[in-house]
């Protein structure tokens, strides 16, 4: 074998030398060939794809060009013209040991010049990587991270320093998408645990050393025409993807994983984002499966699969006395299960703004404890102080919500000073799951509208037509 070897390295050698000699060297050729390309290193995309991607640790030098060139086979060409960064052609090791943070930025250092390119990271490596920023001001539009290995976040304390929001981060970049059958590991169960109640050793050590803070998994800030598709994202130390200033987000086909007891791991989490759709997404996690925080609008989410998890919820909006807008929001063909609760809105008391025309429909939902849910009183700790103010809500459409619930059918609590107006029920019908629990009656308080069908159980809790007082809308109550 090693001799075989030995020969085909002697081989190559040779015909290294024979070639070199009939041209004006090596590099000078190569040179010449890549700038005839348009863009300048599709020819090298083409040929990494046919090498197996993956294996070709070349350093896309003098290697790869040779064996391109001496290669018997015809190169089958790849559907997309786009310049390819592969990381381990930057350094990167993939063994999930060796930090490959640099040859991740020095990859997107490369690809940010480069309209439409996209960075490769290979499946079957493990990359260990970040806290890392890809930060595009600067960089040319429509680049992609092919995701198809994994990468995985540091566990050693030092790396987060005093404690950091996220992860990975993608800002201020036009047309950006992550696609490929990868994954996104985020090794969160040293931040879930607490000291105290951790049986594992190691983990409580490690918990013991790491910041409060926890950070996002995956986060995009700032950027316009965002595509997540296809990987998975799992076990982030707390919220697995977020949306923070985007427009014109798509997120389908993937998959979002963590265990319902770990704490925050929010699934989505949206905030002054609009034109987003996501559907085609499954999210177990241990907090919100998806969460629509204030400036959103003209959200779809449809054809997803929550559970364990809380649910899908808009809000909390309002905390510490703030103004909340969310407009034209759409979920449906949605299946929850053993969640929290099913489709709510929590906002907390004191705050300003509005939240309109949302409609949920086509949601089963099989043991969720509450499966409809407004919560004006919304409050994180034991107790919050009562204030009057609100964020508004009207238009809010339920159609189709079935399935079985373990404590509550329906829960609308209202502001008194800013009653919900515009509650419309169409074919609601839960049935309770009886044998392990106590089970309430429909609760409602202010809240107005119509029931358009009977209900299962029936809701004589909803006032008919309009609340009677009108709440005093004040300039900060615009949206
Ligand atoms: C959005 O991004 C995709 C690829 O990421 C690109 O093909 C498309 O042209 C972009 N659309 C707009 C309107 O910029
Ligand atoms: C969904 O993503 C997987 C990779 O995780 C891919 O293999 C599959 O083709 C995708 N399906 C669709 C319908 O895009
Ligand atoms: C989500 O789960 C459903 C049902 O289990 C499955 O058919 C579908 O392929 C899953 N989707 C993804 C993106 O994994
Ligand atoms: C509501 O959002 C959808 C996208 O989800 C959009 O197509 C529609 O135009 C929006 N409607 C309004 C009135 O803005
Ligand atoms: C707030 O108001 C509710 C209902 O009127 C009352 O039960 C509760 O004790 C009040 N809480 C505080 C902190 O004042």
């Amino acid at each position: 074998m090693r001799d075989f070897r030995l020969k085909c390295f002697g081989l190559i050698l040779l015909v290294i030398l024979v070639m070199c000699s009939n041209f004006d060297g090596c590099e000078g050729r190569k040179g010449r060939r890549w700038r005839k390309q348009k863009p300048p290193s599709s020819s090298l995309a083409r040929k990494k794809v046919k090498n197996g991607g993956g294996d070709n640790h070349g350093s896309g030098g003098r290697g790869d060009y040779l064996s391109a060139t001496l290669s018997p086979t015809p190169i089958t060409e790849y559907p997309m013209k786009t310049a390819m960064f592969n990381v381990l052609d930057f350094g990167a090791k993939g063994d999930g040991i060796t930090d490959d943070t640099e040859a991740f930025q020095a990859a997107w250092a490369a690809a940010c010049k480069v309209e439409g390119s996209t960075v490769v990271v290979p499946a079957e490596f493990e990359f260990l990587v970040g806290p890392i920023s890809f930060s595009g001001p600067y960089c040319q539009p429509n680049i992609a991270l092919q995701l198809d290995g994994m990468i995985i976040a540091p566990t050693d304390a030092k790396r987060w320093g005093s404690g950091l929001l996220w992860w990975i981060e993608f800002s201020k970049l036009q047309g950006i998408s992550i696609q490929g059958s990868g994954t996104i590991e985020g090794q969160g169960s040293v931040w879930w645990t607490t000291m105290e109640s951790d049986v594992d050793p190691i983990n409580a050590e490690l918990s013991m050393k790491l910041p409060q803070i926890k950070p996002t998994a995956l986060r995009f800030y700032g950027s316009y025409n965002v595509t997540v598709t296809g990987i998975t994202i799992q076990n982030s130390p707390q919220c697995h993807l977020k949306f923070d200033n985007c427009e014109a987000v798509q997120v389908f086909n993937m998959t979002i994983n963590s265990p319902g007891s770990s704490l925050n791991t929010d699934g989505i989490h949206l905030q002054n984002s609009r034109d987003v759709m996501i559907h085609h997404t499954n999210m177990s996690c241990g907090d919100d499966c998806i969460s629509i925080q204030t400036g959103c609008s003209n959200i779809n989410i449809h054809s997803v699969e929550c559970g364990p998890g809380h649910g899908i919820s808009i809000g909390g909006l309002g905390r510490d006395n703030t103004k909340a807008c969310v407009s034209n929001i759409t979920i449906r063909d949605v299946n929850m299960h053993n969640t929290m609760t099913g489709v709510r809105i929590k906002t907390w008391q004191g705050g300003s703004g509005s939240v309109q025309s949302i409609k949920f429909s086509n949601i089963r939902v099989s043991e969720v404890q509450t499966p409809v849910v407004i919560d004006q009183f919304y409050c994180d700790r034991s107790s919050c102080k009562n204030q009057t103010s609100a964020v508004a809500l009207s238009s809010i459409a339920y159609e189709n919500i079935k399935g079985t619930y373990t404590v509550k059918p329906v829960h609308f609590a209202c502001s008194d000073s800013s009653p919900c107006s515009d509650i419309s029920l169409t074919e609601v019908e839960l049935e309770p799951l009886q044998e392990h629990y106590h089970i309430y009656e429909p609760f409602c308080w202010q809240a107005f509208g119509e029931l358009y069908t009977p209900t299962v159980p029936p809701i004589v809790c909803l006032q008919n037509g309009k609340p009677t007082s009108k709440p005093i809308l004040s300039d900060d109550d615009l949206c």
